[in-house]
């Protein structure tokens, strides 16, 4: 299982959301959907084991959470238009502190960060901060050391949007010793990020015969 939780941090809260203006009054809408995108797009193919949770901090009400599963997603496809719809969909109903689904694999929620990672702490995945100046990725997760009873339960990694992270945020995973792990020297986009590690999961699993 793969896991990906996106800090957004002025991503919108309410369903009043303009599709021709994803990037500004949505709040960067459109790097959310290019998020998801990568999380579950395949050529003709979804990712089913992949989970992806975007945190909304965007006005008028945060945070709201939405969690998108690949094993139950359904209609949606890759492009940007079409996910904003669900996001929309998903983000019309009051949020309450437990999750209810909007449409197949698409659910909503009032929690914030800290709450979705301490869940993830309880279902006892590895989780990991990606961040430019972490320990480069294939020191921690690579050929020489990937062990798959180790990593059983699953990945769990945590992206900032144009942002990044608060301090505070931070602080936090520091605190639950969340490691800072790095796929390239050069600062990349959210999106980007997540291709990357899909891709360097998929070779590392490909070759480790655990597909
Ligand atoms: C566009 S970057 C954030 C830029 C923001 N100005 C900052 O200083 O954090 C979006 C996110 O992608 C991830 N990211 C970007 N470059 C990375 C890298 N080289 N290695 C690991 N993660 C990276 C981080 O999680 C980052 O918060």
């Amino acid at each position: 299982m793969r896991e990906f939780i996106l800090k957004a941090n002025k991503a919108i809260t309410s369903g009043d959301i303009n599709l021709k203006d994803l990037p500004g009054s949505c709040g960067r809408l459109d790097l959310v959907c290019r998020c998801v995108s990568s999380a579950f797009f395949l050529s003709h193919d979804l990712r089913r084991d992949t989970i992806f949770y975007s945190i909304h901090c965007g006005d008028p009400n945060p945070p709201v959470t939405l969690k998108f599963v690949g094993s139950e997603l359904k209609r949606v496809s890759p492009d940007e238009r079409s996910i904003a719809l669900f996001i929309k969909k998903a983000l019309e109903p009051e949020h309450l502190e437990i999750w209810r689904e909007s449409t197949p694999g698409i659910y909503h929620a009032k929690k914030d960060l800290r709450e979705i990672v301490l869940e993830k702490v309880k279902e006892r995945r590895k989780i990991y901060l990606l961040h430019r100046e972490g320990v480069p990725f294939e020191n921690v997760i690579g050929p020489e050391n990937y062990n798959h009873i180790k990593y059983k339960r699953g990945f769990v990694f945590i992206l900032g949007d144009h942002y990044g992270l608060t301090k505070e945020d931070e602080k936090f995973l520091e605190e639950i010793n969340v490691e800072k792990i790095s796929i390239s020297p050069l600062e990349l986009h959210a999106n980007h990020c997540i291709d990357i590690v899909h891709n360097i999961l998929d070779k590392l699993e490909h070759f480790n015969n655990i597909v």
